[in-house]
């Protein structure tokens, strides 16, 4: 009989997933990830490829934005599947070339991973051949200190990622991990949280003593403020 060769098929991590181990050469030198991340947030996301202009937009628009991703413990890593001269000389031309939308002189501090051989790009998903066999699709995995992935997104290769929604995103997660909450449809740091639903004492108690400050819609809708200094306070700038 004849045999059928299986394609080697490596599970896409999810949520909550350990992120995925691996050693690499980058732009600013070789990475043992997420391990040396550990005590940070991370982003760790992939481009289609050097040379093209949406990414392009994107480096320009997160090398800009670094600081403020900073400024909440967060550490960006790019990746794409082309080789490391090819990175170097695209962050060039980048640096010395390119004026976009206000941005010159924009300078890529964070590592770009050269992965040529797509071992990276394939244990994270990052290769969806319905999209392209040979090119990363826009991949973002948002990894918190402990090394555990907890939101993913995809993009296609013809649209560019919103980084203000990435940065928002950033602080949401880090805000329900503070104060226990979760964020409604299109928060923002100042705008209304929504509180834990009923269902344990402590919740219940918390409630309250906190019923001044709640709102609420039904009873498996309720909210309460949470100012943007009380969040700022917490989280942005805060010591390893
Ligand atoms: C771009 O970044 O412009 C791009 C990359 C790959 C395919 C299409 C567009």
């Amino acid at each position: 009989m004849e045999q059928v060769i299986q394609p080697e098929i490596t599970p896409m991590p999810r949520i909550g997933d350990k992120a995925p181990e691996f050693k690499a050469v980058t732009t600013q030198g070789e990475i043992d990830f997420p391990k040396q991340y550990k005590g940070s947030w991370v982003i760790l996301f992939s481009h289609p490829a050097d040379f093209t202009p949406v990414c392009t937009s994107e480096f320009m628009t997160f090398a800009s934005m670094s600081k403020e991703f900073k400024d909440y413990n967060c550490e960006l890593v790019g990746l794409s599947v082309d080789g490391l001269y090819s990175h170097i000389a695209w962050l060039r031309t980048i640096k010395e070339k390119i004026e976009y939308k206000g941005m010159k002189d924009v300078e890529v501090k964070f590592p770009l991973i050269e992965d040529i051989t797509m071992e990276v790009a394939k244990k994270y998903g990052m290769i969806q051949p319905g999209e392209s066999n040979t090119k990363a699709v826009r991949a973002v995995f948002f990894i918190d200190p402990k090394g555990i992935i907890r939101t993913i997104l995809y993009y296609p290769l013809s649209c560019g990622r919103n980084f203000d929604e990435l940065l928002r995103t950033l602080i949401a997660l880090q805000t329900a991990d503070e104060f226990s909450i979760a964020t409604p449809a299109d928060w923002r740091p100042g705008d209304e949280v929504i509180v834990p639903t009923a269902g344990s004492c402590g919740v219940a108690k918390e409630r309250m003593e906190d019923k001044k400050n709640m709102k609420c819609y039904d009873w498996f809708f309720c909210t309460k403020k949470l100012t943007k200094t009380e969040i700022e306070s917490k989280i942005k700038n805060r010591k390893k």
